[in-house]
C-alpha cells in the first residue's frame, strides 16, 4: 500500500490489547503496517486482533497477529521479535505494556514485592524490548528503526498522590531511552519516550472507580478539564514510528493537554474529547 505512512513496516506493540496499545495497533494497521500485537492477557488479545482487522484498508494483505507475551520474561520478548525475521525483521517496536499496582504507595507503605513487580514489567520489559529491537535491526541489516517507550507525566512532575514504584519505573524509562538514543544514533536506530497524561483507560479508570473526590483531585489539574484519550497518544506514537519523525531522537513526547505547563487551570466545562476507535465504543 504505497503512500501510507507505515507501508510495509513490521511493527511490534506490547500491551496491545489495552488502551494506548490497541488504539496504536489500529492506526498502524490503517497506515499499512504489519502488526504483531503482544499482551499478557490472551482473552483480551483475541478481541483486539479481531478489532484491528476491521480497520484494514480494503484488499490489504497485511499480517495482524496476536501473541501472548509477558514482557518481564526475556525469552517471551526475544521469541516474539524474532518471529518477525521471516517477514524481513521488525522496523518499529512500541514498548508500551505497563502496570500501576493498587498497593503502590509512598516511601513508607509501598511493599517491596510491589516495587519489584512494577520494575520487572515497566523497566525490565522496556529493556528487553529495546535490546531485542537492536539485535533484530542489526540481524536484518536495517539502516533505520524506531523504538518508542511509554513513560508517563509522573516521570516529569511530582504528585502528592504517590505511587512511588510506578513513578520511579517511568523515570527509569526516560533515562534508559535517552541513553539508547545516543548509543545507537549512528546506526539509524531512534529511541523516544512517550509521556501520556492521566488517561481515560482501564489502567487508571478501574483504579479510580466511582470515587468522585479522587477524580476531582486530578481533574482540577487538567487545563482541558478532562482525562486524555488513548487515541490522542496513538496519534503521537504513529508519528514517532513513521519516517516523518526521522530527525527526532532521544526525546520525550509529552501529550498531556498542557498539564505539565499549567499553574492555575481554567474553570467551566471540559473541552470535548475525540472518540477512540476501540476503547469506549
Ligand atoms: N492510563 C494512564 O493514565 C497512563 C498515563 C501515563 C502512562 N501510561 C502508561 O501507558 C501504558 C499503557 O497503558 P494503558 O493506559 O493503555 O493501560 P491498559 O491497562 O489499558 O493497557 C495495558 C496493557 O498492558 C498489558 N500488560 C500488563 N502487564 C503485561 C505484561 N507483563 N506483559 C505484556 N502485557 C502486559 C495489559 O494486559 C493491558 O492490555 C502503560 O505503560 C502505562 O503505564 C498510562
Amino acid at each position: 500500500m504505497p503512500g501510507l505512512r507505515l507501508a510495509g513496516k513490521n511493527t511490534f506493540i506490547t500491551g496491545a490489547a489495552g488502551g494506548i496499545g490497541l488504539e496504536t495497533s489500529i492506526l498502524f494497521a490503517q497506515e499499512g503496517a504489519n502488526v504483531l500485537l503482544a499482551d499478557i492477557s490472551e482473552a483480551a488479545l483475541e478481541k483486539a486482533v479481531n478489532k484491528v482487522k476491521e480497520f484494514l484498508p480494503s484488499g490489504s494483505e497485511q499480517k495482524i497477529v496476536g501473541l501472548k507475551v509477558d514482557v518481564s520474561k526475556e525469552e517471551d520478548v526475544k521469541k516474539a521479535i524474532e518471529s518477525l525475521d521471516a517477514q524481513g525483521g521488525v522496523d518499529v517496536v512500541f514498548n508500551n505494556a505497563g502496570i500501576m499496582h493498587a498497593d503502590d504507595a509512598d516511601a513508607v507503605d509501598t511493599p517491596e514485592k510491589i516495587w519489584d513487580l512494577t520494575h520487572n514489567i515497566n523497566v525490565k520489559g522496556v529493556w528487553f524490548g529495546s535490546k531485542h529491537a537492536v539485535l533484530s535491526f542489526r540481524r536484518n541489516n536495517k539502516t533505520t528503526g524506531s523504538v518508542i517507550n511509554t513513560a508517563s507525566v509522573v516521570a516529569l512532575v511530582g504528585s502528592a498522590t504517590p505511587q512511588l514504584a510506578y513513578t520511579a519505573s517511568k523515570g527509569a524509562v526516560l533515562a534508559l531511552t535517552r541513553e539508547l538514543a545516543i548509543v545507537h544514533a549512528r546506526e539509524g536506530f531512534r529511541f523516544n519516550s512517550l509521556c501520556p497524561a492521566p488517561l481515560n483507560t482501564p489502567l487508571l479508570q478501574d483504579w479510580l472507580g466511582d470515587d468522585q473526590a479522587k477524580r476531582h483531585r486530578r481533574e482540577v489539574h487538567f487545563p482541558t478539564g478532562r482525562f486524555g484519550e488513548a487515541i490522542e497518544q496513538a496519534r503521537g506514537v504513529l508519528w514517532l514510528a513513521s519516517d516523518e519523525s526521522g530527525f527526532y531522537n532521544g526525546q520525550e513526547l509529552v501529550i498531556d493537554g498542557g498539564m505539565t505547563k499549567a499553574y492555575v487551570t481554567p474553570e467551566g466545562p471540559a473541552a470535548p474529547a475525540p472518540k477512540n476507535n476501540a476503547f469506549g465504543q
